[in-house]
């Protein structure tokens, strides 16, 4: 008999494998520092993904590109030390992976030994073949990631749906079931159209995790910052946003200023 996921203490791989095979939707979000990452964890969130894209929410690059390796260990250990239950997947940063599969492998052990994260995520299918059958040689974990992939933004010049055209949604069919059969536990398809995301979702055994690819995924996945509204102007159509944090920590913030320029704070009780 399988525990329910509120019972288990540690989010694991098997974990994820049996949500999918009793029909348990997978919830995943972004997390790159200890506080925000240990709210999601107490929260109850699957898994927590130290996501790329730090580059654009925590230090305010236009793309995912310039983040590096570094970077993403620094925000990873922040992340592993806060978390109890979900398990933490980290992506490879632009460049640590592409070039060969013995950098890969590499950039792959130094997140894993340096953070104490549970799994790497990388972009691409066919590709980058060889270096996924490297790092899962070396038993680490791998979460593909197939459609929109932020890291060859340049080479599709725009941030619209992928896969529109059959040639393309073939050729996503195909990684996606390469990238199972290479061994990755899972799978994010990233703004792709529900149609197509529903027959990969069908035709895998491994879960899949939609970021605008509908409903009919394993599991969904959102930027943390978007989906509680700090990314102020970011509204695309698969965005639902839980709550308005740019608006109310602003209004937070002219409290305060107000408080202190009336010499309102701190008062008695606030100070020794
Ligand atoms: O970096 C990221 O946040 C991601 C998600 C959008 C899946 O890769």
């Amino acid at each position: 008999m399988s525990a329910s996921t509120s019972e288990i203490k540690r989010v694991t791989t098997h974990v994820i494998q049996a949500m999918k095979n009793r029909g348990e939707k997978i919830a995943m979000l972004t997390a790159y520092d200890f506080s925000m990452a240990r709210i999601l964890d107490e929260a109850g969130i699957d898994i927590l993904l130290v996501g790329d894209s730090a580059s654009n929410v925590m230090a305010g690059h236009e793309t995912t590109l310039p983040i590096t390796l570094d970077h993403m260990i620094y925000h990873a250990q922040s992340v592993v030390r806060a978390v109890h239950r979900a398990m933490v997947v980290v992506d490879l940063p632009f460049g640590s992976y592409q070039s060969n599969s013995e950098i890969a492998l590499k950039s792959a052990i130094r997140i894993m030994k340096e953070s104490g994260a549970h799994a790497v995520k990388l972009e691409g299918g066919a590709e980058v073949e060889e270096s996924i059958k490297r790092i899962l040689m070396a038993g680490i974990p791998v979460m593909g990631h197939l459609g929109l992939t932020p890291q060859s933004i340049y080479k599709f010049g725009t941030y619209t749906v992928r896969a529109k055209e059959e040639a393309e949604a073939q050729k996503l069919r195909d990684d996606a079931k390469l990238l199972e059969q290479l061994g990755c536990f899972a799978l994010v398809l990233e703004k792709i159209p529900a149609q197509l995301a529903k027959q990969v979702s069908e035709s895998l055994e491994i879960p899949t995790i939609g970021i605008g690819a509908g409903q009919h995924a394993d599991g969904q996945v959102l930027v943390t910052h978007d989906m509680l509204g700090i990314t102020k102007d970011f509204k695309p159509r698969f965005l639902r946003r839980y709550l308005e944090l740019f608006d109310l920590i602003g209004k937070a913030t002219q409290a305060y200023i107000q408080d202190v320029k009336s010499r309102d704070f701190p008062n008695d009780s606030e100070q020794y």
